[in-house]
């Protein structure tokens, strides 16, 4: 019998990606290349290529790039082991039963079982809706001006009782010890099962696969608490890594071009802006902001604006959210609400057309910090001038360039009345204290994560050879210095192919790493030989560079080494090394 990496092997050869795609779109040759309107996104011009030869597809517009089994997996909304039984179905393979992961397996069909109740017990919610006994809850879906259209766009539903869904669900067959996995009942202190979210108007939540993983559900009745009762931590459910609305978005990016996606506080908000015509709004469940939303967020659009309550909570939570948003490598900008109202009261009161101006009328998070600033202040005492344009030089700062912080400097010299002399002197002087705190920050983390010369130089080398390049020939040195295990692994691999008279083949790539969440690989496997730089001379300089720079940055590493050890016989090995390091430094310059 095959082995599991050969099965998958087996499969991701007999179902050629070119046809398989087909099966989803049109796909037109041009060139070595096929083409076609990308299925991620919305565009109208092509630009979903798919390599026949390497076997992956790319997006230029929206930069996804995968194998055959990435595809199916993202067209069917399925994992992995999914997509490998759909394949070899394809191909008329029979899965062979891999006894090794029978822990994955019972996991997965648990994960199932409940995904199964979930939705079995959320159709019952909806249907719920239509039966004489639903009138508290019709009542309150009118008095919140809410039409049939959005309750049955977000699956709207109403638990009757305490026993009623349970009564319902164990007729269908399930146990209760699944439907307390998923978070659907609790055990009460004579021993039964209630429906944790009995009397409540309920709110289904649906991740991006369409799977229904838990609930959120609302009290009707205004004395009683709390106002929202969320499915706990469950196998389907983590609410630091759940959207409320990505499903929706997920699908409306397919048919429109999506510009921005919108946070609020409360599913009620997503709803509200939803009927009244904005469909871009998302919320994080009774959560801070976490890097988890910010990551899944990311994968559909670059832009986000926080549009959080306006009151103190909203805007602590938009002042914690910024910092989260902004590394995760998002343009943020922020909407303020007026005082004491909510995205759901300001479309109720003002309309939906002063809210999309609200929208548009965002502020770039700097700015928005900048005012902030201001706010806290009082600007016509020295000392707290002062303060506050440390607080925002501090910010402009983190600015790429020139142009951009001059912008923002602007603003602040209209706040503050410093002139801009004076003001761009004092930048620059936070900036040299900052130059030292981000080189302690290289020492820390991994050398190879910041975008400069070096990285650059990776890049192109191992594109080149990846995408083989008749410049691009092996090198030991070259070897030597690549800093990344990562990136060393796809060096072996090209290399192994070539002692073994093989052709590297970008499509296995996908294989060895979990390319989108690696940058760098990302990069490589999408590499742009723009013409400029498509050549043998650059290539060389490339390589030069590379061994040049991984030397002297394993020459720092050692260095500071022996600057912290103490043990002498280590001591002697560690500056063992680093002659060896000069020495090869020395033998390139007489090159
Ligand atoms: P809000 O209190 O701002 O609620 O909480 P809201 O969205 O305006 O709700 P309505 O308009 O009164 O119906 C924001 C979010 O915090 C979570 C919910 O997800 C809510 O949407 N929350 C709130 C809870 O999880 N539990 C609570 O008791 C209250
Ligand atoms: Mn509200």
């Amino acid at each position: 019998m095959d082995s599991f990496e050969e099965f998958k092997q087996k499969v991701k050869d007999a179902n050629d990606i070119v046809s398989v795609v087909s099966k989803y779109q049109t796909l037109n040759k041009k060139g070595k290349t096929w083409w076609s309107n990308c299925p991620f996104h919305y565009e109208k011009t092509p630009s979903f290529a798919v390599n026949e030869v390497e076997q992956y597809y790319h997006c230029f517009g929206c930069g996804v790039s995968g194998d055959v089994f990435k595809f199916v997996q993202h067209m069917e909304g399925c994992d992995f082991y999914d997509a490998l039984k759909i394949l070899a179905e394809n191909a008329g393979l029979a899965v062979p039963d891999f006894g090794g992961d029978g822990k994955d397996a019972e996991r997965k069909k648990e994960r199932e079982q409940i995904y199964a109740v979930l939705r079995e017990a959320a159709l019952h919610y909806v249907k719920n809706l239509s039966l004489p006994d639903a009138k508290p809850a019709l009542e309150y879906i009118s008095k919140r001006r809410l039409n049939n259209e959005v309750v049955r766009a977000f699956g709207l539903g109403y638990s009757l009782g305490w026993n009623e869904v349970v009564d319902h669900l164990r007729k269908r067959g399930y146990s209760f010890e699944i439907m307390q996995k998923a978070g659907i009942i609790d055990k009460n202190q004579r021993g039964g099962y209630y429906d944790v979210y009995a009397k409540r108007l309920i709110f289904p939540i649906i991740n991006s696969n369409d799977n229904v993983v838990g609930f959120s559900a609302r009290v009707l009745d205004p004395n009683s608490n709390p106002k929202y009762r969320n499915t706990g931590e469950t196998p389907v459910f983590q609410k630091n890594e759940c959207v409320y609305g990505i499903n929706l978005i997920k699908k409306l990016r397919r048919t429109e071009e999506l510009k921005e996606i919108i946070i609020v506080e409360g599913q009620m908000d997503v709803i509200s802006v939803h009927k009244s015509g904005v469909k871009n709004a998302v919320a994080c469940l009774g959560t801070a902001l976490t890097p988890n939303h910010a990551k899944q967020l990311k994968k559909y659009c670059n832009k986000v604006v926080v549009c959080f309550d306006g009151d103190g909570a909203g805007k602590k939570a938009t002042l914690r959210s910024l910092d989260i948003l902004v590394s995760a490598g998002l343009d943020v900008y922020v909407a303020s609400m007026p005082a004491g109202i909510d995205p759901d009261e300001y479309v109720l009161a003002n309309g939906v057309e002063s809210y999309r101006e609200l929208i548009a009328d965002a502020k770039y998070w700097v700015e928005y910090l900048i005012r902030e600033y201001a706010s806290k202040y009082n600007l016509k005492r020295a000392e707290e001038r002062n303060l506050f344009v440390v607080s925002a030089l501090n910010i402009i700062k983190k600015l790429q360039s020139n142009t951009e912080q001059n912008v923002y400097l602007e603003l602040v010299k209209s706040l503050s009345n410093i002139s801009m002399d004076v003001l761009r002197r004092d930048l620059e002087n936070i900036d040299n204290v900052k130059v030292e705190d981000t080189e302690q920050k290289d020492k820390e983390e991994n050398v190879i994560t910041k975008e400069n010369a070096y990285v650059k130089a990776v890049k192109f080398v191992m594109g080149a050879l990846l995408h083989k390049k008749d410049y691009a020939t092996l090198n030991d040195d070259v070897k030597d210095n690549l800093l990344d295990s990562d990136i060393q692994k796809l060096y072996d691999y090209i290399y192994d192919c070539k002692q073994n008279g093989k052709t590297p083949i970008v499509s296995h790539v996908f294989d060895l790493f979990n390319v989108e969440s690696n940058p760098i690989i990302n990069d490589i496997v999408n590499f742009n030989f723009t013409d400029s730089i498509n050549n043998e001379g650059y290539y060389n300089d490339c390589v030069k560079l590379l061994i040049r720079s991984g030397l002297e940055i394993k020459q720092k590493e050692i260095a500071n080494k022996i600057a912290l050890e103490s043990d002498i016989d280590k001591r002697k090995e560690l500056s063992k090394q680093l002659s060896q390091i000069i020495l090869k430094q020395n033998q390139l310059r007489k090159k």
